[in-house]
């Protein structure tokens, strides 16, 4: 069965309550329009802040569940002492239905490392929540040849101890870290590359069969102009946009855009 295109908007630490209902609302009603009939083909996904959840909830709930509700993290307990922390069964409670785990900013701003993540893709998973577990090379990783290297131990790392029965609600994106947020993305040919070896390597640790259904987005400045050519991209089935999520228009543009490839 041909895999669906995933299309999720990572609104990272921005908006605010106003801003985060408008931006939602105007997204979920240009659905229908941007899909052209693929809502079958297309998967849409909005992650706004923690604190503003149960608003955007009542907005893709209401009636028309044609987006899911994602979280941009979670924490690996239960409850108890961990000042700020949120856990899977809080994200549950708000209508949560993926949450990211790795994303290069909780790598490389906050310092969280291979092991805590991994820990968090088993808690969401083993909780019921879809997981986009994030992966990609720092500009120095790539200049120095050891792209390869860095996702397939992200991977290996993030999924240590998940099984294939779990796999189903898995996610990655792939996401070069000198492409996020700087306007600079990597060339269709780069980002397949990766995702291609990113498959291969899911073959060799599960099954082929289990590579060839796993969703592989790209992110990295997706924008509406380079979108379609992206995920034209045979190994590249959606996209984590963050600045473009932002926008209505260009959000919704990039939707349209997985829509004419699918
Ligand atoms: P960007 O962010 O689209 O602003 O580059 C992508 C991401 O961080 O998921």
């Amino acid at each position: 069965m041909a895999r669906k295109f995933f299309v999720a908007g990572n609104w990272k630490m921005n908006t605010n309550r106003k801003s985060a209902c408008a931006l939602a609302d105007g997204i979920v009603h240009k659905l229908d329009e941007a899909l052209v009939g693929k809502a079958d083909a297309v998967e849409v996904g909005l992650c706004p802040p923690f604190v503003y959840l149960s608003d955007v909830a009542r907005l893709v709930t209401n009636g028309r569940a044609k987006a899911w509700l994602g979280a941009q993290d979670l924490y690996t307990q239960d409850n108890g002492a961990f000042t700020g922390e949120i856990s899977a069964a809080m994200l549950k409670d708000v209508g949560v239905h993926f949450v990211l785990c790795g994303h290069s900013e909780r790598r490389h701003v906050i310092g969280e490392g291979d092991d805590l993540i991994n820990a968090k893709v088993k808690k969401a998973l083993a909780e019921g929540l879809r997981v986009i577990l994030c992966i990609g090379e720092t500009l120095d990783q790539r200049k120095a040849n050891q792209t390869l290297e860095v996702n397939r131990r992200q991977v290996q790392a993030g999924l240590a101890g998940v099984g294939a029965g779990q796999l189903a609600n898995l996610v990655i994106a792939y996401e070069p870290v000198w492409a996020i947020g700087t306007g600079v993305t990597a060339s269709p040919a780069q980002a397949q590359e990766v995702h291609a070896q990113v498959r291969k390597l899911l073959a060799d640790l599960y099954s082929r069969a289990a590579a060839e259904a796993m969703q592989i987005q790209y992110g990295g400045s997706v924008k509406p102009d380079n979108a379609a050519e992206l995920m034209g991209q045979p190994d590249i089935d959606g996209a984590l946009v963050g600045g473009a999520s932002l926008k209505v228009e260009d959000f919704v543009a990039i939707i349209a855009a997985a829509a004419r490839v699918a």
